[in-house]
């Protein structure tokens, strides 16, 4: 494996909407994230990816981009933007910018020109289609919910948006329309970005017959995802893509995919890969519920930790996978993949700590360090979240009432992971002197930065300790590149794994059950590394763990 610069570094997810808000407006900036950049630092991370700064009318939040060139006044300005990239690189800290090029916002130039002449140039920059049979041209239902396809004013003609009918989707057919998304990758890239998170880039690729499948739905409409995973060729756009910009700046790459093909594992994310990594969603798609939110049943911890496992074996044989329990997309992780009993401080570090050192690039998110976790709304209005509003309709129209759609949302929606981030006990958490744009969860008295700075037996001292742990040099090498082995598997409410070189044998293992187990271990301990507890309990070759504890021991090898 060719050793990349990236290998061994954290990444930590801001959400600017939420992180922090300097001038009162309710709305996270940029000059909240220079003024929080030593902290980040101080926690161990090295890379920041930020979702979506650039101008946007925030119908999904700045995943609907109406000028690629521009910061959102929201969040500040292009002075503001360089003094972070400066200021970042000033503390040996790398960012990457969020990039959306599956497709823009309505109010994007081009899409404006494309709806002033519809047969014109810049109507090829987008799926402009004519209907059939006064229908739409396929009967694909989009991501956000309705037909992907939106009508053309004054015209016979729809348009294809995967998302929202505020996010047309972009014509990767059309040469003009990817040099003009790759001159504006590299304009980012000479500017000093050091890469990008990619956005829901596995659907740049169609099939332009856009034929119809049969329905999945009562709506008479089929996931687009059913054309996603059916066409092929994908892999020559994405090797474009690179060529033409990443590959020329040794550039970052994390890319958000979902509906990959068996075995492209090794395209994607190999030596020569598309991209350097991508995310891990094993474990998120096990609750993504065959019919909507309504429908995701619980999953088990053994279902859990297998999904994880068996996408470790498969990561490690090709490349580095990046490694989350939650972004803005998702629940929080702790309150999530917790079972009640260790929905507290212990069983947080717990979760954190067999996350982090898995093989891979860890990305935290925003107010995990702190053990933030989902939040409870009140009613469907209190929710901002696009997708939430859509999930909501569908649990009402599968004949659930207005109280139990409520409850299904509430599990699932994307804002539980987007509420401000919790600094202090002072109103509105210090994220904000105004009034928030989204609701602060009111267990902020209790989670907040400020609190757990002075408690050395915090979630937030914990994960120094672990990032710690994982930098360090003297494992740095073994938590980089070692070997992930699964651990007493057969071991009930264990979560355990080695992680191997030649020279270092490192034992991970942790308690998500409720009564104490005993474990034998294989060879003598040579040192105790961490552990959540305060007190590692062995006695020669066999250790206790209490529920919820979690250690990190180096063994004999
Ligand atoms: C990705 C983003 C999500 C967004 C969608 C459309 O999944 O993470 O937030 O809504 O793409 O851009």
């Amino acid at each position: 494996m060719v050793r990349k610069w990236w290998h061994d570094k954290v990444a930590y997810q801001i959400y600017p909407k939420s992180f922090l808000d300097t001038d009162g407006d309710g709305i996270g900036d940029l000059r909240g994230v220079i003024r929080k950049l030593d902290y980040l630092k101080g926690l161990g991370v090295d890379i920041i990816w930020l979702s979506p700064v650039y101008r946007s009318p925030f119908v999904d939040q700045g995943y609907d981009i109406s000028d690629y060139y521009a910061i959102a006044p929201e969040f500040g300005t292009m002075e503001d933007f360089d003094e972070l990239l400066a200021e970042a690189k000033k503390r040996d800290m790398y960012l990457i910018m969020d990039l959306v090029i599956n497709h823009c916002s309505d109010q994007h130039e081009w899409f404006r020109r494309a709806l002033a002449d519809p047969d014109g140039e810049y109507a090829d920059y987008f799926y402009f289609r004519k209907g059939k049979d006064g229908k739409a041209p396929s009967n694909y239902r989009s991501y956000f919910g309705g037909s992907t396809w939106e009508p053309v004013p004054g015209t016979d003609q729809y348009y294809l948006h995967m998302f929202a009918k505020e996010q047309p989707d972009l014509n990767w057919n059309n040469p003009r329309l990817k040099k003009e998304l790759f001159d504006m990758v590299n304009w980012w890239l000479e500017k000093g970005v050091a890469g990008f998170r990619i956005d829901a880039i596995i659907n740049i690729k169609k099939d332009t017959a856009f034929p119809d499948y049969p329905a999945d739905g009562t709506d008479g409409l089929v996931s687009c995802t059913r054309m996603v995973e059916e066409v092929d060729g994908v892999g020559e756009l994405l090797e474009e893509l690179k060529k033409e910009t990443f590959e020329k700046y040794g550039a970052f790459t994390v890319a958000e995919v979902f509906n990959m093909k068996e075995d492209e594992l090794r395209e994607f994310i190999g030596d020569n890969g598309h991209f350097s990594t991508m995310f891990d969603f094993s474990a998120a798609v096990l609750s993504g519920g065959e019919k909507g939110w309504h429908t995701a049943g619980e999953i088990s911890f053994e279902e859990w930790r297998s999904a994880l496992f068996a996408s470790q074996m498969e990561g490690q044989k090709v490349g580095f996978k990046a490694n989350i329990i939650e972004n803005h997309d998702e629940p929080r992780g702790a309150s999530r993949y917790l079972p009640d009993h260790a929905r507290n401080t212990r069983g947080i570090q717990m979760l954190g700590t067999t996350s982090v050192l898995l093989r891979g690039i860890p990305f935290l998110y925003q107010g995990q360090e702190l053990g933030m976790t989902n939040c409870l709304f009140d009613s469907i209005e209190e929710y901002d979240d696009i997708s939430t509003k859509d999930q909501y309709k569908v649990a009402l129209e599968a004949g659930l009432t207005e109280a139990d759609a409520l409850k299904a949302v509430a599990r699932f929606s994307r804002d539980n992971s987007r509420t401000p981030m919790q600094w202090s006990d002072e109103e509105n958490a210090g994220f904000t002197c105004g009034k928030p744009w989204l609701k602060v969860n009111p267990n902020y008295t209790q989670v907040n930065a400020a609190r757990e700075e002075k408690d050395k037996d915090s979630v937030l001292h914990y994960y120094r300790q672990l990032l710690a742990l994982r930098k360090s040099d003297a494992y740095r090498e073994t938590f980089t590149y070692g070997e992930f082995r699964p651990a007493f598997e057969e071991e009930k409410d264990i979560f355990a794994f080695y992680r191997i070189t030649p020279e270092q044998k490192i034992l991970v293992a942790a308690n998500y059950g409720t009564v104490e187990r005993k474990l034998v271990l294989p060879s003598g301990i040579k040192k105790q590394l961490l552990c959540n507890n305060g007190r590692i309990n062995a006695a020669g070759s066999r250790i206790g763990l209490g529920s919820c504890d979690a250690i990190v021991l180096e063994l004999d090898c």
